[in-house]
């Protein structure tokens, strides 16, 4: 027998390998395949026919099929081509590795900087800002000490990156030492591959047998993240250098400053930045580049405009993903027309109802598509929220020829259709008005957008849904317990997971021996024991994620790590929600034109009218004090608002969710959130600002507080620490005066946070 028989030959039938036999093979099968994999993507001609691959790799499915708990983290199914990401070492950034907002029309751009001057309460016009092309490729962090590169990572999730330092070291634009460069150096920017060289690679991985890449994007994240580095050498990849992270002494003063220094270094950088004076030429420099873009070599996507002075980028700083000094004004995205060939409904964790249009399978921008939003049911129809005809009124119907499009990463979405192609006895669609699921009604509430399914914990799309936003990575995130465990165990006859709590009695139900899970299908001895020790490792969980992974509505990361710092305490939260129940009801049912009027108000910026409004919704309707002020405490709280408060309201106030809350919580250790910068003057304090502020904004000043660790309130009362009060304070000022609270001036603030 030959090598290569031996390799691909299934000695023994699926059906009688015994668990050992079985995790063995997966074993052998993942190397081999893995080896062919490599092969077939790099330099070498492939190892193995194309049959022998495929049937490889149906082997292995069948297995892990009658194995499921033996699958491995290296699995060749979960493997497209390329090597599973699994195989990188993590490296966690010192600085974490943003995104960036997005602007796609002229007037998005005048916002941005209007928003930025009023942030730093100064006269937008005096602002000078960067623009460069935004390159299509993926983003990379290379870490230098003493001028050595000594680490390379992707941005992963922004925090956690994969660690590529063999791959980087392979490619000619990054250099691998540098002279008179900071201690610590972080520089970032985008690894690429141009156009010809794409070409190239395509030709030669076709002459060899192999699948070409969509696009020059997937041909260089598939050649930097390759296990083996000699196949990454083989690849023309390229970087620009466009941003830094950690650093140990400043590159320069202004951005312009500081990539003229990464030049100087060596590093390549775009040719095409540009320092503009006002947004006219920021648009301006868009433009050209818009022009110029077919013949640039390489592909981008529109261009990122960057505010100059890096102390006003260091002002500035960042909403929870996207800086606020940046911004990417994207180039219009590609189009083609499709046949819409089905509406889906899925049905997410809060109930809500989504219709997905499933298309002809049709080529966008480099990338096939055949599914793409509808957003919800006015949508279809050809309205937006408002009521008002978008698409000039015109609706989708199923057999339709419509128009798809991608911005960015972004999921498809529908532009247009051709009424002239309507096939004849295309119907308009009725939405359903019953969860395809459970059949409960779906009801969609008045100024809403979106049905929902009112079935809740009966509702098993529901249940599944949230169970896996329970387990997810940002959530519990519990190893050996993903979305297929959880769809597997929901519908388990004997040690069934209809709920979070259930996660956790896991073991306790399934009885000291182990006896149910370990003789099932798929799992053993070992296997079972992994599990209740990686759910035992989750017993005790920090506030913020445990509330996050609860997955009520409006309630996503930063909304639940606001409140698990605000509140501290689990009890006190559920407290707080039951507390401000009858004020949650009396502000909903505020009527709607007082909603309208409100929301009238929210979009002219007419703050204090929100304020009032909710003042009188809660007054009118004679709910308790403590009630009111229970409310008032909850949609204070920086970043929640009344949206967050009544969703988290109701669904403590609603008895099954609850019950079932409470019974995790009775089955958890919840920690409280370190409180951030402890060693700050301001941590823990509550402080309010009043009067004039004349050297930031008030956003800006209630920004920087919070990021040291205090609370900002509206109002002076018992509990408030602290008074910055600037010129023109009135009321305020003689409260905390009466109060006795300590009060400082602007410049008083500034000492106090100086050097923080
Ligand atoms: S600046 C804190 N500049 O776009 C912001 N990003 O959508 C740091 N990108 O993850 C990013 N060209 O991968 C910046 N000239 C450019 C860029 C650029 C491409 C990518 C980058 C980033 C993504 C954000």
């Amino acid at each position: 027998m030959t090598d290569h028989q031996a390799k691909t030959q299934a000695t023994t039938a699926v059906e009688d390998l015994t668990e050992g036999e079985a995790r063995a093979e997966l074993a052998r099968l993942a190397e081999v395949l893995a080896a062919a994999n490599a092969a077939y993507h790099g330099a070498d001609a492939p190892e193995i026919s194309d049959a022998d691959f495929d049937a490889l790799k149906r082997r292995n499915a069948a297995i892990e099929a009658r194995f499921p708990a033996l699958k491995r983290a290296d699995s060749p199914s979960d493997q497209v081509g390329a090597v599973a990401a699994e195989g990188f070492g993590k490296i966690t950034h010192v600085v974490r590795m943003l995104s960036l907002g997005n602007a796609f029309e002229d007037q998005d751009v005048a916002d941005f900087a209007t928003q930025i001057g009023k942030f730093l309460g100064q006269d937008a016009r005096a602002i000078r800002f960067t623009a460069e092309p935004k390159i299509d490729g993926l983003s990379l962090s290379l870490r230098y000490e003493q001028g050595r590169l000594v680490q390379a990572a992707t941005r992963g999730d922004g925090e956690v990156g994969e660690n590529v330092t063999a791959n980087a070291l392979t490619i000619a634009d990054i250099p691998q030492q540098l002279t008179d460069a900071p201690e610590v150096l972080e520089v970032r920017g985008e690894v690429y591959m141009s156009h010809t060289d794409f070409e190239t690679l395509n030709q030669r991985q076709a002459e060899r047998g192999g699948k070409p890449f969509a696009n020059p994007r997937n041909a260089a994240a598939g050649s930097l993240r390759q296990l083996n580095a000699e196949i990454t050498r083989d690849r023309p990849l390229r970087f620009f250098a466009y941003a830094w992270g950690d650093l140990s002494t400043p590159l320069a003063e202004t951005q312009m400053g500081a990539i003229n220094r990464l030049a100087d270094l060596g590093f390549q950088t775009n040719p095409l930045t540009k320092l503009c004076n006002s947004t006219a030429e920021l648009i301006d420099h868009y433009r050209s580049i818009e022009q110029q873009r077919a013949g640039l070599g390489y592909d981008i996507d529109g261009v990122v405009y960057k505010v100059d002075d890096l102390d006003l980028q260091a002002r500035l700083g960042f909403r929870s993903t996207t800086p606020r000094w940046a911004i990417a004004h994207k180039f219009p995205a590609e189009l083609a027309w499709t046949r819409l060939e089905a509406i889906d409904i899925q049905v997410g964790r809060t109930g809500a109802l989504s219709p997905v249009a499933r298309l002809a399978p049709v080529t966008v921008g480099g990338v096939v598509v055949s599914n793409a939003t509808l957003h919800n049911e006015d949508y279809i129809r050809g309205r937006d929220s408002k009521g008002e005809q978008i698409r000039d009124g015109k609706d989708f119907r199923i057999g339709d020829w419509v128009q798809v499009y991608r911005a960015g990463d972004v999921i498809p979405k529908l532009a247009d259709v051709d009424l002239t192609k309507r096939p004849e006895d295309a119907a308009p669609y009725e939405f359903p008005e019953a969860c395809p699921i459970c059949q409960s009604p779906a009801i969609r509430e008045e100024g809403d957008a979106v049905r929902y399914c009112t079935g809740g914990m009966i509702c098993a799309a529901q249940a599944v849904e949230k169970l896996k936003h329970f387990v997810a990575r940002k959530a519990f995130d519990i190893e050996g317990l993903g979305a297929k465990q959880i769809e597997m165990f929901y519908n388990d006859a004997v040690l069934p997971i209809r709920e979070p709590a259930d996660i956790f009695s896991l073991q306790v139900r399934d009885g000291e021996t182990l006896a149910r899970l370990k003789n099932r299908d798929g799992w053993g001895e070992q296997s079972a024991g992994n599990l209740f020790q990686a759910i035992e490792e989750k017993r005790t969980i920090p506030f913020g994620k445990m509330l996050f992974a609860l997955g009520i509505r409006h309630v996503g990361e930063t909304a639940a790590k606001d409140l698990a710092l605000h509140f501290l305490e689990w009890d006190k939260l559920a407290e707080t929600a039951d507390r401000a129940r009858p004020a949650a009801l009396a502000f909903r049912q505020a009527d709607l034109a007082e909603e309208e009027e409100r929301l009238a108000a929210k979009t002219a910026g007419r703050r204090a009218k929100i304020k009032e409004t909710r003042d009188l919704a809660i007054t009118d309707c004679e709910v308790p004090a403590n009630a009111a002020a229970a409310w008032e405490d909850l949609i204070a709280i920086d970043g929640i608002g009344a949206t967050v408060g009544l969703s988290l309201t109701d669904a403590f106030a609603n008895p099954e969710e609850r019950a079932a809350i409470d019974r995790l919580v009775a089955s958890l250790t919840i920690i409280p959130p370190e409180a951030p910068s402890a060693e700050s003057p301001v941590a823990g304090k509550t402080v309010v600002f009043t009067g004039k502020l004349e050297k930031m904004s008030r956003d800006e000043a209630k920004a920087t507080a919070e990021k040291l660790g205090a609370k900002v309130a509206g109002s002076v009362s018992k509990k408030t620490d602290l008074l910055v009060a600037g010129p023109g304070a009135g009321s305020k000022a003689k409260k905390a005066a009466d109060l006795g609270i300590e009060t400082i001036d602007e410049d008083g603030w500034l000492e106090l946070i100086a050097g923080l």
